[in-house]
């Protein structure tokens, strides 16, 4: 738990989801393509020393590809580790994947963007005591960029950024200040049309960064919804802005690229809400090496579990090297009435900022554009020009779908009803006309009004903001666990906030982005493990401020060993929904003991893994080795949680050995104290431990014996002095 430097900086990349494989689809191995060549740290000073390192990949490239290498050469990573992005066609590829130096070849692959009251709903209100060194950190955000005019980035009181800040403002149509101390902006693939500066266009790097990091905004809201004070979690932090997502998406070399600039600008967490849709092994996994990488330079990554749930193994991110974030609900929710002409109403999720003027109603699937051959069967969905301009103009639509409203829109309608139960009834969006989102049922009864009125009508009101009392639960889009490369690894770590959160927007976008959409907004609501992500984050930032000498390890043990416990009734996947529960960044702080990891335990834990020293090095591209002696199970990685699978109907034993560090009060004697169901027997031996200093280690065997069911067994162990609880789940679960 030591750390060189005592200075620090935070980095944040917040991108999100769903890996298009865009270089699958081009089948001509003569196709130039993107890849990067990964050539793991950076060579040693003495070595090569009259040869700049960019220099050698021009070489390498020129013996493949002759005069070609400076055009292909898209960029050289230097600063923090060794590497370079090139275009190449296949052959060319396998080529270079046998030079010296090589440790791994990718092909770039793009991410797409998906899609404030969390912190008072997370018990961290406004007058939490705040370290001295807060204004020291400085949170990198990895994003879209952001809107450098945003009140949440204002720097009065200020005063100049830390004198170790290695980074700079280097970026067209952006003006840094105190708050917001560095930008750049990464886009290997360029077409020359594009945006090039930090500044954000699309408004997701806004609403990150804010959450993280924004300043105190009193009067913020929506066009009056969730109206309140936007603040981040480390209000007096620094932003720096590493523009890694565009238009197109946000690639894998221009990641890199950002990684190597921000950890040479002097990083030591970075926060990466970003990974593939499916789960893939470690040393295939660009996101889990780059997260090793950073892990080695004492930096921890927060990921996003992704939105690909509820289905189980959904989740993505699971490296035990960094913290896997879930999205859960906050205590406030969006509901939008429709008032029909009768005067019955339905109400459903939605934000609707639009005012509720009556007006004619109409089902889509009774009014398709004919003229153009459109039937029924795609009228009914609301698809793109399927409906009667017409027949539609200045009315309410009923849509089968999700997107019909924004097409609605292009037609000339000025409302629509979403009718079906299509999926995320459990958070609300935006669209761009007033719209509500009614379940079948209700959707049902609705057309049947339409069917038996002449002239029926309706009006979508204004949303309302009930209070949300089952809060917090794992919204559904939340990618769910089991781990799928490593089962006994448990995954997601926490859940926080990712639902309908308010933070700044950018200036150059809508509230939805959507053609026709005219409300250019400073805060907006939106939803996402992504939104979810930047408060993880801001806690960990918060627990760095006070104990900057953590490893990523212990600070990521102090958000899980304090998490609330949910509730398995309310979220029926339960650990693999929301892991060790609900952060809580006030307790984390203060977490008593930590269960402490370094590099050396994930190489142990990978060579268990079945890794041997060739393919370990693809992750951790150093001299590490795998041997005999430390060859460690899963169940002794010290990780802040206990997971264990089997076939069901089967019994199984099993020990893990765990080690914590004392990080509480010097003089200190903690009990074990376990939850069990019944079929879960756990025995910790040593069941008490005492210390006697700060840093003390002390290490203890927890036996766990499982009857394997047909559903997840969950139990806890729980360590306190009467002052701390540390606990940890204990889950079994059939494989
Ligand atoms: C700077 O960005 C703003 C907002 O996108 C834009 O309106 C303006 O034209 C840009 N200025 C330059 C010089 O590019
Ligand atoms: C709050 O914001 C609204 C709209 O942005 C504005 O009309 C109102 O004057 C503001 N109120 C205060 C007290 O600043
Ligand atoms: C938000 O709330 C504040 C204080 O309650 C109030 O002064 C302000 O007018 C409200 N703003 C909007 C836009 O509703
Ligand atoms: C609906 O309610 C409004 C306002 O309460 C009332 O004026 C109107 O007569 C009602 N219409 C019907 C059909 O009940
Ligand atoms: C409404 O009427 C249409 C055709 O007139 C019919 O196909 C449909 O089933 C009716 N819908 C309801 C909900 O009554
Ligand atoms: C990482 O960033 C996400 C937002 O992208 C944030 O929620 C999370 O708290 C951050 N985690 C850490 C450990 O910095
Ligand atoms: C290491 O593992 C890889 C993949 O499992 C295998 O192809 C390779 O032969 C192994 N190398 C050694 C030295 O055992
Ligand atoms: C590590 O242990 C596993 C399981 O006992 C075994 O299959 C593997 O060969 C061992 N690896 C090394 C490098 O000893
Ligand atoms: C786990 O702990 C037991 C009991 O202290 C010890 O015998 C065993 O060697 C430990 N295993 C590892 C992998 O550390
Ligand atoms: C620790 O847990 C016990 C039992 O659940 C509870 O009574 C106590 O209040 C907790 N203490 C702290 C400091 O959270």
């Amino acid at each position: 738990m030591s750390m060189a430097s005592p200075l620090w900086l935070l980095f944040l990349l917040t991108v999100t989801y769903s890996l298009i494989f865009s270089d699958t689809l081009a089948a001509d191995s003569n196709d130039l393509k993107t890849y990067i060549v990964y050539m793991g740290d950076l060579p040693k000073s003495d070595l090569k020393s009259d040869l700049s390192v960019a220099s050698v990949h021009n070489n390498m490239l020129q013996k493949v590809i002759g005069s070609r290498a400076s055009t292909s050469l898209l960029r050289s990573y230097k600063r923090s580790f060794n590497g370079f992005v090139a275009k190449l066609t296949e052959d060319e590829k396998n080529q270079i994947a046998k030079m010296d130096g090589v440790v791994s070849i990718f092909p770039n692959q793009k991410n797409q963007l998906h899609t404030t009251r969390s912190w008072d709903f997370m018990g961290f209100p406004q007058d939490v005591k705040r370290a001295p060194l807060e204004n020291d950190v400085i949170v990198g955000m990895l994003d879209t960029g952001v809107w450098p005019e945003a009140d949440s980035f204002k720097d009065d009181g200020i005063g100049p950024p830390p004198s170790r800040w290695k980074g700079s403002c280097d970026s067209i149509n952006f003006t840094c200040n105190n708050k917001l101390i560095g930008a750049k902006s990464y886009n290997s693939e360029a077409t020359g049309d594009e945006e090039l500066s930090a500044r954000d266009t699309e408004g997701h790097g806004t609403h990150t960064a804010s959450t993280v990091a924004g300043r105190l905004v009193n009067n913020a809201s929506l066009l009056g919804l969730a109206n309140g004070t936007s603040r981040g979690g480390v209000p007096s932090a620094r932003i720096a802005v590493y523009k890694i997502c565009f238009e197109s998406g946000c690639s894998y070399a221009d990641i890199l690229a950002a990684f190597d600039d921000a950890i040479a600008d002097g990083v030591d967490i970075i926060n990466l809400s970003v990974g593939g849709s499916f789960p893939v092994g470690y040393m295939d996994d660009p996101i889990a090496i780059g997260a090793f990488h950073s892990m080695k330079h004492n930096i921890l990554t927060c990921n996003s579990a992704g939105n690909s749930g509820p289905f189980p193994g959904s989740i993505s991110n699971i490296s035990p090297w960094s913290l896997s974030v879930a999205a859960s609900s906050i205590d406030r929710k969006f509901q939008t009435q429709l008032v029909l002409g009768d005067n019955i109403t339905y109400q459903g999720p939605s934000i609707n900022t639009f005012d509720g003027a009556v007006r004619p109603i109409v089902y889509g699937g009774s009014v398709p554009n004919t003229k153009k051959g459109v039937t029924s069967d795609s009228s009914r969905y609301c698809q793109p020009d399927s409906l009667d301009p017409t027949l539609v103009k200045n009315k309410i639509v009923v849509c089968e779908d999700f997107s019909g409203p924004a097409n609605a829109l292009l037609s000339g309608a000025s409302g629509a009803v979403i009718e079906g139960d299509l999926q995320n009834l459990d958070s609300a969006f935006s669209f761009p006309i007033a719209t509500t989102y009614l379940n079948s049922k209700d959707g049902k009864a609705v057309l049947s009004y339409i069917n038996s009125t002449s002239t029926p009508t309706a009006s979508i009101l204004k949303s309302v903001e009930p209070v949300d009392k089952t809060a917090p639960t794992v919204v559904s889009f939340s990618s769910r666990g089991p781990n799928q490369i490593t089962a006994d690894l448990l995954k997601p770590d926490v859940t926080a906030p990712g639902v309908d959160i308010l933070a700044a927007w950018s200036q150059a976008t809508t509230v939805t982005g959507e053609e026709g959409d005219t409300r250019v907004v400073p805060y907006n609501i939106i939803s996402g493990t992504s939104m979810s992500c930047p408060h993880a984050t801001g806690a960990a930032a918060y627990v760095k401020s006070f104990h900057p000498d953590w490893s990523p390890a212990a600070i990521k043990s102090a958000l899980m060993t304090t998490a609330a416990q949910m509730s398995s009734t309310e979220n029926p996947d339960a650990e693999f929904a929301y892991g060790s529960g609900h952060i809580n960044p006030l307790k984390a702080k203060d977490p008593g003991l930590v269960y402490d990891a370094g590099e050396s335990d994930f190489v142990s834990f990978l060579c268990g893994q079945g890794y041997n020293t060739t393919t370990l090095k693809l992750i951790t591209s150093d001299g590490s080795i795998c041997s005999a002696a430390n060859n460690a199970s899963v169940w002794d990685l010290n990780y802040p949680s206990f997971a264990l699978s089997g076939k069901q109907s089967g019994s199984i034993v099993r020990t893990f050995n765990r080690t914590v560090t004392n990080v509480g009060a010097a003089e200190s004697t903690y009990k074990a104290d376990t939850i069990t169901p019944s079929g879960l027997v756990v025995q910790v031996n040593p069941s008490s431990l005492a210390f006697e200093k700060v840093g003390e280690k002390q290490s203890f065997v927890v036996t766990v014996s499982a009857t394997i069911g047909s559903k997840m067994l969950s139990g806890s162990l729980v360590w306190s002095d009467g002052v701390h609880n540390v606990s940890s789940p204990i889950v079994a679960f059939p494989s």
